[in-house]
C-alpha cells in the first residue's frame, strides 16, 4: 500500500502539465466513487491497527495533495494560462497583427475637407435625424412643393414638422445660420439617406459635403473660383469646370457643375459617355428666402452654397464602376486603396 501512496504522489506532481479534461479524468480516476484513493480509503478499514495511524497520516495528505493540486490546475486553466505546457514558449516572436486601412469614402471626405480648409472653411456637422425645417422649410422648400419630390424621404413621424432622416446635408447650413456669427465659411461632411432603390449609380445611403460661405459682397465670381481651385487640386491643375443653369429651391440663380473628364482629358471616351465632361456638384448663391428664413439680412448680406456627393467624386477619382462596392466591406476592393492615404 505504501509502494501505491508514493506512486500516486509523484503522478499527482506531474499534472501540472496535463490539458483540463485530462485533469477532469484525472480527478475522478483519483477521487470519484469508484477512484483509486476512495478505494484506498475503503482498504484503509483492513489496515492492521498499529500501521493505521502512519497509513492514515500519509493517505490524508494524498487525499489533500490530489484534491489541491487539481483545483489549482482547474483555476489556471479557466484563466487561459497553458500551466507548464513545454509548447508555450515566451521567447516565439508573436501573430502578425493586420493592419486595415482608411475607407475610399474617408480617404476622399479627408481630401475634399483638406483641400476648403486651404482655403479657410471650418467643418461643421449636424444630425442625422432632422426635422422637416431643417432639411426642407428653412431651405426654401414650401411644403407640397414638387420639388421635394427630387429627395424621396425616410419620414420618422409626421405633423406639421415630420422628424426624418436628412436627405442632404444642407440642412447642416441652416443650423449653422442659426449658431454661428457671420461671417460664415464652412464645410458640412455627413451622411443622408434617400429612398433609392439600391444599385450601381444609387444607394439608400450615401455621403455627401456640403459648402457654405456667407459674408458682405459674396458673389458668383466667387463661387466659380472657389470651385475651379477645388477641381483643380482634386482631379488634376489643367482641370476645367464648366457651369449649367440648374435648379434648386435654396440657391438663386442655380448651377451644375461639370469638370473636364480626367480620363480622356476632354476627349470623349465611356467613362463621361463621349462628352468630355463628368458631374461633380450641384450649386448657387444662396437664396435671398434661406438668408432671411435664417434671420440674415439680405440686403447686406449674400453668399455661395454648393454640395457634392462624396461616393460620386471617388468614383470618377478612381474609376469605381457600382457604387455599392463602398458599402460591402469585401477587403479585396478596400485593399486596393491601401496606398491611397
Ligand atoms: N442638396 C443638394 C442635393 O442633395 C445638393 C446641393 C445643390 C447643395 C446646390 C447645395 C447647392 O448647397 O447649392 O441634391
Amino acid at each position: 500500500m505504501r509502494d501505491k501512496i508514493e506512486k500516486l504522489l509523484a503522478e499527482i506532481e506531474q499534472l501540472a502539465a496535463k490539458k483540463e479534461q485530462e485533469i477532469e479524468e484525472i480527478r475522478v480516476r483519483l477521487l470519484g466513487k469508484k477512484g483509486t484513493i476512495t478505494q484506498l480509503f475503503d482498504e484503509f478499514r483492513d489496515v492492521l491497527p498499529e500501521q493505521k495511524r502512519e497509513l492514515g497520516q500519509v493517505l490524508n495528505k494524498l487525499k489533500v495533495a490530489a484534491t489541491q493540486k487539481i483545483d489549482e490546475l482547474k483555476v489556471m486553466m479557466e484563466e487561459g494560462m497553458e500551466a507548464e505546457d513545454p509548447q508555450y514558449d515566451l521567447t516565439k516572436p508573436g501573430d502578425n497583427l493586420e493592419l486595415g486601412s482608411r475607407h475610399p469614402i474617408s480617404v476622399t471626405r479627408a481630401e475634399i475637407l483638406s483641400i476648403f480648409n486651404k482655403f479657410g472653411y471650418a467643418i461643421a456637422e449636424g444630425p442625422e435625424i432632422e426635422d422637416d425645417w431643417h432639411v426642407f422649410g428653412a431651405l426654401n422648400f414650401p411644403p407640397e412643393h414638387p420639388a421635394r419630390d427630387m429627395q424621396d424621404t425616410f419620414f420618422i413621424s409626421e405633423g406639421e414638422n415630420p422628424v426624418l432622416l436628412r436627405t442632404h446635408t444642407s440642412s447642416v447650413q441652416v443650423r449653422s445660420m442659426e449658431n454661428m456669427k457671420l461671417p460664415i465659411r464652412i464645410m458640412c461632411p455627413g451622411r443622408v439617406f434617400r429612398n433609392e432603390a439600391i444599385s450601381a449609380r444609387a444607394h439608400c445611403i450615401f455621403h455627401q459635403v456640403e459648402g457654405l460661405y456667407i459674408d458682405k459682397g459674396v458673389s458668383f465670381a466667387d463661387l466659380k473660383q472657389a470651385i475651379l481651385l477645388f477641381a483643380r487640386e482634386m482631379f488634376g491643375e489643367n482641370s476645367q469646370i464648366r457651369l449649367r443653369p440648374s435648379y434648386f429651391p435654396f440657391t438663386e440663380p442655380s448651377a451644375e457643375v461639370d469638370v473636364s473628364c480626367n480620363i480622356c482629358k476632354g476627349a470623349g471616351c465611356n467613362i463621361c459617355k463621349g462628352t468630355g465632361w463628368l458631374e461633380i456638384m450641384g450649386c448657387g448663391m444662396v437664396d435671398p428666402n434661406v438668408l432671411e428664413a435664417n434671420g440674415i439680412d439680405s440686403k447686406v448680406y449674400s453668399g455661395f452654397a454648393f454640395g457634392m456627393g462624396i461616393e460620386r467624386i471617388a468614383m470618377l477619382k478612381w474609376q469605381v464602376k457600382d457604387l455599392r462596392l463602398y458599402f460591402e466591406n469585401d477587403v479585396r476592393f478596400l485593399k486596393e486603396f491601401e496606398s491611397v492615404v
